[in-house]
């Protein structure tokens, strides 16, 4: 089997990389005096605490940072929420000038074309969801959901039902982002609990639903790719209680072009452009949630929209009823761009097979994992098909030899696979993974992925060391993952590093 051995510069970071007066390129000074046309308080008082270093050196470190990745060319079944490699051509275009160096504040008349993108990906959408338009403001799909919450905060205020109804209902597999935006937006979260065949039964939501409900939000097929076939009844029921029910279609591969959330009665969904819809992950930052809704909720869309008015796109801003704005501006474009580009370039019958094959992968995957000692499957007493993908656990391994899925993770990057992901908390599945091959992964990749686990659940009874102090073929053995964790330790900026550094050195010292 395929070993990979990883370079390991030993380096220090970048910001420690500088020597004084060293430089890349040097820019010739202004004829006059510009500082004059930057306003008085938003001045630099001091230079900017960077290091100082040539074009070549800065080169040659991201260099050998990127050689010591095993990045996403390794084989990667990154379930959930289905992580597509991204294509090239979106890549190339995305770096055209036409799209590129567009600034969000130019005239409407000098974006024409990219409105036009816009607008007739919303279109698509509507037609794979059945919803009445579509907003890409939100920067990621956790994002799409806490749209979703101002939405029915919206809607209900409109209503004058906001002190009323102030639950919204979801269960233990939807993603978290679905009960923590909830609760941001100031509602209480009642969690449905599951029963033995993978989903929360109709009694326990009928027991939930009451004049409080405000909505339902749910993804499905959920992150163990169990389908609820009861969801166009439990829509109903949400919909008869009063409340909206909303779609966290992160799992769309599986069912892309076989269902429309409309159609389920479902009054508003989410699509994630960065993973489904072919652009590059990146949830919450440069990423785009589409939150789409019926014509009912389309008013309190953030805004502005897209409107199209006699062969011309303009940005509707004059929008008295909208919750505002998730985002700036109408989010990130780029991503829309590439996932129209992925959708044209796809075509409907391109998705329908996409999702077809999707399904296929995952049922052929699935015979080859559970023919693994130690590997079993969530909710065995659920007999029906799991969609895209599924979630496992290595529970039977961990009690047999020690060795929980972590430790396999780690071991399976020596062959050059990428560690699984896991699942979200809470871990309703003992030591759980969840990979999924979308169309993407060929029969010989899924094979290889399912043979490097099985030798790791073998080298687990046989050499469990080796399984328990891996990676060894990686520059960074085992990340320290309760430094995340600790206020005292964490850092999102260099300055906040030196100064919780010297913070601790000194608490050492006395
Ligand atoms: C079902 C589901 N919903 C929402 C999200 C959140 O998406 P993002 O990471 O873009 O915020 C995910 C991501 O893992 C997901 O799996």
């Amino acid at each position: 089997m395929k070993t990979i051995q990883q370079a390991k510069w030993h380096e220090p970071v970048v910001m420690e990389l500088g020597v004084p007066g060293r430089r890349g390129i040097v820019f010739p000074r202004p004829e006059t005096d510009t500082s004059a046309l930057v306003p008085k308080g938003m001045r630099r008082t001091r230079k900017p605490a960077l290091p100082e270093l040539t074009e070549h050196d800065t080169l040659r470190h991201y260099l050998h940072l990127s050689q010591q990745v095993l990045g996403m060319m390794g084989v990667s079944l990154f379930g959930t929420c289905t992580m597509k490699y991204n294509p090239r051509l979106g890549e190339a275009l995305g770096l055209r000038p036409q799209m590129a160096e567009m600034h969000p504040l130019q005239p409407e008349e000098t974006m024409q074309g990219l409105l036009e993108i816009v607008h007739n990906f919303d279109l698509i959408l509507r037609e794979l969801s059945g919803m009445d338009g579509f907003t890409f403001q939100a920067a990621g799909g956790a994002d799409a959901a806490y749209t979703h919450a101002c939405v029915t905060r919206g809607w209900l205020a409109a209503k004058g039902e906001l002190e009323q109804r102030n639950e919204i209902i979801t269960s233990i597999q939807a993603h978290p982002c679905n009960p923590a935006t909830a609760a941001t937006a100031g509602f209480k979260v009642v969690t449905l609990m599951l029963e033995e065949n993978g989903y929360p039964s109709i009694e326990a939501l009928k027991a939930a639903l009451s004049n409080r409900t405000a909505a339902l939000m749910i993804n499905n097929p959920d992150d163990m790719g169990v389908y609820n076939p009861q969801i166009a009844e439990w829509v109903a029921l949400v919909k008869q209680a009063g409340g909206l029910a909303f779609y966290d279609h992160a799992n769309f591969n599986g069912v892309m072009g076989r269902i429309r959330a409309r159609e389920l009665g479902f009054d508003a969904c989410m699509f994630m452009l960065h993973k489904t819809f072919g652009g590059p992950k990146g949830g919450g930052g440069p990423a785009v949630g589409a939150y789409g809704c019926s014509a009912e909720l389309l008013p309190f869309l953030p805004k502005p929209v897209v409107v199209k008015q006699d062969g011309r796109y303009r940005l509707d801003h004059d929008r008295a009823q909208s919750v505002g704005k998730v985002r700036e501006f109408l989010g990130n474009l780029h991503i829309v761009m590439r996932a129209y580009l992925w959708s044209r370039g796809m075509g409907a019958d391109g998705i329908r097979e996409a999702a077809d094959l999707a399904v296929l992968a995952n049922n052929y995957m699935e015979k080859k994992l559970l023919a693994i000692p130690g590997v079993a499957r969530s909710n065995p007493a659920g007999k029906a098909w799991r969609m895209e993908m599924t979630r496992y656990g290595l529970g039977p391994l961990k009690e047999e030899t020690g060795i929980g899925v972590v430790e396999v993770g780690n071991r399976m990057t020596d062959y050059g696979i990428d560690a699984p992901w896991l699942s979200h908390e809470p871990w309703v599945v003992p030591e759980p993974f969840t990979p999924e091959a979308g169309e993407l992964w060929s029969k010989e990749d899924i094979d290889l992925w399912c043979d490097v686990l099985a030798k790791v659940c073998e080298e687990a009874r046989t050499n469990p060391d080796l399984v328990r102090t891996a990676p060894h073929h990686a520059p960074i053995g085992r990340v320290d993952s309760e430094a995340p964790e600790d206020p005292a330790r964490w850092a999102t900026t260099w300055r906040a590093h030196l100064r919780k550094r010297a913070a601790r050195l000194s608490q050492a010292a006395e």
